[in-house]
């Protein structure tokens, strides 16, 4: 511990109280998949830390997700251990929560073949960011791309959540995944003794789609080949100053939210509000007679000002890998006792035998 910021992260072993006590059980996760984007936090690790001391929570870090698409092998670990920093960066408290890695719990993979035998084949080819995805990867098609919410619905059902914190492009996935439970409870369970609990979305509306800075019409994504789309939350204040200064606008004096024919400018006010921590009135006051030359370095400034204290704990993680690696062997460890006992219950309910 070097930097008095990481000092403020608790230890996994100086916990100060226990973790659960009948609270509600959320659990989300994001790809190891480049750097997280004013999407990813506003949309979904933002509210996970602002809602974490109502919940007993487990965020991991997806990284079988991230071999849904092709990868690259050489920085695969580097970025798991990113973003699991990230996370800790941002604010999550191991008071409250569990974070961990995937692919270290062999029951996600487990348990998305015993749901992949549950759940038909079209449900899967519905889903609209396979079909996205697909239509970009041309013939290049991976089963797994195919696969991929099954597996998400995995890591949700092994922890009996009540709650995914997402943003809003996942909300079908959460829906297939209460397609699967109610299929599953149906054919191997009873009403009266589920096997598997059935989980709510958690999404907010503000931040909950955050869009390009290069096309309000389209969501913000790690995918656009275009930098210029998105702000990284590790991008340094000269990166930010450049992509808020070309980002898309219009030849309109005055700003406002919600106007069907300003996205753009719906965006950029969504994200000043939502990094300054205004209300929504009190942005449309003040920006209602600005220009696009006033407002635009405020948004800038606002923006290094907000992920300044993010990217400066985060350095302080990164310098202790010692800690990290504690934070995500204990995660391991928490997570998987309780993956095991829901992958068991599954397993009996289909009907398999004990191992010897
Ligand atoms: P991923 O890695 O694409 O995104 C992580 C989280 O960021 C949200 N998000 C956005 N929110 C607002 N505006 C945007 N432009 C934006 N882009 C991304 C996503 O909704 C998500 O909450 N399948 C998931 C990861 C996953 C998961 C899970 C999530 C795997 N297993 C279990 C919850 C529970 C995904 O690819 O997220």
């Amino acid at each position: 511990m070097r930097d008095s910021s990481v000092k403020l992260l608790s230890h996994p072993s100086t916990r100060i109280e226990p973790k659960s006590m009948g609270k509600q059980r959320v659990l989300s996760g994001v790809q190891p998949t480049g750097n997280l984007h004013l999407g990813n936090y506003l949309g979904a690790i933002r509210n996970w830390v602002e809602g974490q001391s109502q919940y007993e929570n487990f965020f991991c870090v997806v990284d079988l997700h991230a071999i849904t698409v092709p990868h690259n092998p050489a920085t695969l670990a580097a970025d798991t251990y990113t973003i699991a920093a990230l996370y800790l960066a941002c604010g999550i408290d191991l008071n409250y929560a569990t974070i961990f890695v995937q692919s270290h719990i062999s029951a996600h993979s487990e348990l998305t073949w015993l749901l992949n035998c549950i759940t038909p084949i079209n449900w899967l080819q519905d889903m609209i960011q396979f079909k996205e995805k697909a239509v970009k990867q041309g013939q290049n098609v991976s089963t797994g791309l195919l696969d991929y919410p099954v597996l998400m619905a995995a890591d949700i059902l092994l922890y009996d959540t009540d709650l995914v914190p997402v943003g809003e492009d996942q909300k079908q996935h959460i829906e297939l995944t209460r397609d699967i439970v109610i299929r599953l409870n149906d054919q191997f369970g009873s009403p009266e003794k589920p096997v598997l609990k059935l989980p709510q979305p958690l999404i907010r509306k503000e931040g909950a789609r955050v869009m390009s800075l290069t096309d309000g019409t389209r969501k913000m994504s790690k995918s656009d080949p275009s930098e210029l789309s998105r702000i990284n939350l590790l991008d340094p204040p000269d990166a930010i100053q450049k992509k808020i200064k070309r980002c898309k606008t219009d030849p309109i004096k005055g700003l406002e939210f919600d106007h069907p024919e300003r996205p753009e400018c719906n965006n950029l006010l969504t994200l000043y509000m939502l990094l300054s921590g205004k209300t929504k009135e009190a942005v449309a006051a003040e920006c209602q007679d600005m220009g696009w030359g006033q407002f635009k370095p405020l948004l800038t400034e606002t923006t290094v000002e907000a992920l300044k204290p993010i990217q400066q704990k985060y350095q302080a993680v990164m310098a202790d890998k010692g800690y990290l690696e504690s934070v995500l062997r204990e995660g391991r460890q928490q997570a998987e006792a309780i993956a095991h006992f829901t992958l068991s219950k599954v397993k009996t309910a289909l009907g398999y035998s004990t191992p010897l």
